[in-house]
């Protein structure tokens, strides 16, 4: 039998469906004369998140670089929170390529309020970097996959611009806060300047992110697209994917956010393993292994051939749900995880 694989939602193989909309694309050279499948999403992402225009880049990592470089300047400084994925994730490219340095909250699962902002950002003086960006998460990936409550993303958003600061948020799984929230995409990018989208992700596709935001922004993260080695030519072929996934897979979310809360509640109850289901809110769900069971890179070897699940801590585990994972796969993987644990089968 295959292993169940919840190392993440980016494991996702293009359904019949998708491979079918990816094969009759209209192409063109996306560098050249422009791409009518990019051109299609790039127009249909921006009216979804109710901006002016939208970039299709290879990947969120991308995006989030792009609305760095796009809308800082080198030696300028980054309020953000200390697990972000910007920081943790994404090899130091807002100080290898942005030239910025960052400043941590350390907010409520990658939650900070309008009070961090007015704390941390820098006062006009020679000896400090200025401060021109704030970055949100939403979800935020190391925080549980945790939605941003939207009227304290209002609150950061009124008070950064008050500064003067630009906000951009890492919207990878927007859907999934969309989905949880029962908010639009619009509804949240209102509380941004910019936002990065992923197809990649709980959206299954094979490739593909977005930045979205006002024209003259976006238009300078395009020539610096263009400098990173990001311009694509017939990207029509993974458009036509992400096309398909916005208008068939954002719905379907709330499954996935369901079955996360199913394992969720049964991890909860295998003795060696520390979970609080109630935190749980979209497709992820991250426990503790007690060190009398291994470590977490232990206990995930041990389980890794029937689940598959990441170590992201000494003792913290990571399991995503996404759309290949079925009721009897999260019967089966809260089983094999009990086993592991040395306890008894909890799907009953
Ligand atoms: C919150 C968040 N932002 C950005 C990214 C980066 O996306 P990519 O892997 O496409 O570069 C990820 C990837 O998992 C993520 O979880």
């Amino acid at each position: 039998m295959d292993p169940i694989d919840l190392r993440s939602d980016t494991v996702t193989q293009p359904t019949p469906e998708m491979r079918e909309a990816m094969s009759a694309a209209p192409l063109g050279d996306d560098v050249l004369e422009g791409d009518p499948s990019v051109r299609n999403l790039e127009a249909k992402v921006a009216d979804l998140l109710g901006r002016e225009a939208a970039l299709f880049v290879p990947s969120g990592t991308m995006a989030n670089l792009l609305a760095v470089r796009s809308q800082t300047q080198p030696g300028e400084e980054i309020i953000c929170d200390e697990n972000c994925h910007i920081y943790y994730y994404e090899a130091a490219g807002f100080a290898a390529v942005g030239g910025c340095s960052l400043r941590f909250t350390r907010g409520e699962r990658g939650h900070f309020t309008a009070e961090d902002v007015a704390r941390l950002v820098r006062i006009d003086d020679e000896h400090f970097p200025r401060t021109s960006l704030v970055a949100v998460e939403n979800t935020h990936n190391r925080g549980g996959g945790s939605v941003w409550p939207i009227e304290q993303l209002a609150e950061v958003y009124c008070e950064s611009k008050s500064r003067g600061l630009r906000v951009h948020m890492d919207g990878a799984r927007l859907w999934n806060a969309c989905a949880q929230a029962e908010l639009s995409p619009a509804d949240f990018a209102e509380f941004a300047d910019t936002v990065s989208v992923c197809f990649s992700k709980g959206l299954g596709c094979p490739v593909g992110s977005a930045l979205v935001g006002d024209d003259e922004t976006i238009g300078r993260a395009r020539r610096l697209r263009k400098v990173i080695g990001g311009a694509m030519r017939q990207a029509g072929l993974l458009a036509a994917a992400a096309s398909y996934a916005l208008d068939h897979n954002r719905q379907r979310m709330k499954e996935d956010h369901a079955r996360a809360r199913t394992l969720a509640s049964k991890v909860a109850e295998i003795p060696g393993l520390t979970l609080d289901a109630d935190r749980v809110q979209t497709n992820m769900l991250y426990f503790t292994v007690e060190p009398s069971l291994g470590t977490a890179r232990e206990f995930c070897e041990k389980l890794d051939d029937r689940v598959r699940m990441l170590d992201e801590g000494p003792q913290s585990v990571r399991a995503v749900v996404h759309l290949h994972i079925t009721d009897e796969d999260i019967d089966r993987a809260a089983d094999e995880i009990a086993a592991a644990a040395g306890s008894q089968s909890v799907s009953a």
